[in-house]
């Protein structure tokens, strides 16, 4: 059989510009597969990421994509080799470092969630809060970058907020409401994914943004993320828009 490959191009003009998604979220996985494949290192891998990482940013740019959303570091991925968690954080700092300007110039604004303050290098810390300061009234695309992010601490960070609100006596218990609660997530401000994607093949969440998923459309592709690139997302963006998004309710075809 002869499979035939769309060039970004030709998927682009198939895309309906009526109904793209606001807010992407990416899981990046498959990097130490892409690497092995190859007899390269798993350094190497992520470093074949940040390229692609970086062709996506550019192409939700030209796609006037309003959020994206990346899974950089979990809090499980504590438990890899130390040697690649550190070379994984100077990677981190080295692209703060390089695409500051860049990033500046094409009007993207960064953000990072995860808890901040705990384990990550103090360069790092200091970089981030740089970038974040430096980029914080752009309006093309906010960049979400999440980093040392779990979905469960960061629902257990805004309970905890919340309790504190309650127990100072500023808020009644009553008054939460769904759409208050958010008020208290990392993600305050940005409007929740309505596609998520997941290279490398897996199924799975992964701890990814428990609260603000909830009616997101999952996209999962096989291909390693160091191969992802523009026509990759304009067929996940393709696929989300072939999909009736009903919310749970009934389309008009049921009712
Ligand atoms: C998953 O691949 C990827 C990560 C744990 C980290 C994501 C990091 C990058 C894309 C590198 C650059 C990022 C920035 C923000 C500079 P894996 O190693 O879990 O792959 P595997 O499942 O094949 O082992």
């Amino acid at each position: 059989m002869t499979t035939i490959s769309l060039s970004a191009r030709e998927l682009a003009a198939q895309l309906d510009r009526t109904r793209m998604p606001v807010h992407i979220a990416i899981i990046m996985d498959g990097n130490g597969r892409w690497a092995k494949a190859r007899g390269l290192s798993v350094h190497q891998g992520h470093q074949a990421g940040r390229e692609a990482l970086k062709r996506t940013l550019k192409a939700c740019v030209q796609l006037g994509i309003k959020y994206l959303t990346v899974y950089a570091f979990s809090t499980e991925n504590w438990r890899r080799p130390s040697s690649e968690v550190r070379f994984l954080m100077t990677l981190l700092e080295r692209t703060i470092d390089e695409e500051l300007d860049e990033l500046k110039r094409n009007g993207v604004r960064v953000r990072v969630i995860g808890r901040l303050e705990e384990k990550l290098p103090q360069t790092l810390i200091e970089k981030v809060r740089r970038v974040i300061e430096e980029t914080k009234h752009n309006k093309k695309l906010t960049f979400t970058v999440a980093l040392n992010y779990g979905g469960r601490a960061e629902i257990i960070d805004a309970v905890r907020a919340v309790a504190r609100e309650a127990a100072a006596g500023r808020l009644d218990p009553r008054e939460i409401t769904e759409e208050n609660f958010h008020n208290f997530l990392y993600t305050n401000g940005t409007p929740d994914p309505d596609l998520v994607i997941r290279t490398g093949g897996e199924m799975r969440l992964s701890n990814f943004l428990l609260w603000q998923l909830a009616y997101a459309e999952f996209v999962s592709t096989p291909i390693y993320w160091p191969d992802f690139d523009k026509a990759e997302l304009i067929k996940a963006i393709l696929e989300y828009q072939r999909r009736e998004r009903r919310f749970g309710g009934r389309n008009e075809m049921c009712a």
